[in-house]
């Protein structure tokens, strides 16, 4: 939600990298152990590589939806996705940051989190 006594966006596009990681074997998983570190810091990177302006890619703790991992959430959009290789963190750049579009194949939806179940 949104009001117009807001101020402008800071950033255009604002990445969330969860670069979380847990003990070997836990039952939750995590993101940083499935590559998360290596593929954000590949993501920072290509956006530089690419000239993209406006667009800020930090790493994130837990985002919670570890098992489905490694995750990322793009705002102003709310958008999730999963990322599990430098194709996908291209594509997603490509196709949803620099084109405004969607990368389908990875997006997550609100009930993909098998670790709460939505009332
Ligand atoms: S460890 Fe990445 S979402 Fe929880």
């Amino acid at each position: 939600m949104s009001t117009t006594e807001d101020p402008a966006l800071y950033f255009d596009c604002h990445v969330f990298c969860c670069t979380n990681v847990r003990p070997e074997g836990h039952p939750r998983g995590s993101c940083a152990r499935k590559g998360s570190v290596a593929l954000r810091d590949y993501m920072k990177d290509k956006a530089k590589q690419m000239g993209l302006k406006g667009i800020r890619i930090n790493a994130a703790g837990c985002l919670d939806r570890c098992e489905l991992g490694p995750t990322m959430v793009i705002y102003p959009d709310g958008i999730w996705y999963r990322f599990a290789s430098e194709s996908d963190v291209d594509e997603i750049l490509q196709t949803h940051i620099q084109n405004k579009g969607r990368v389908l194949r990875l997006m997550m939806k609100p009930e993909d989190c098998p670790a709460k179940a939505k009332t």
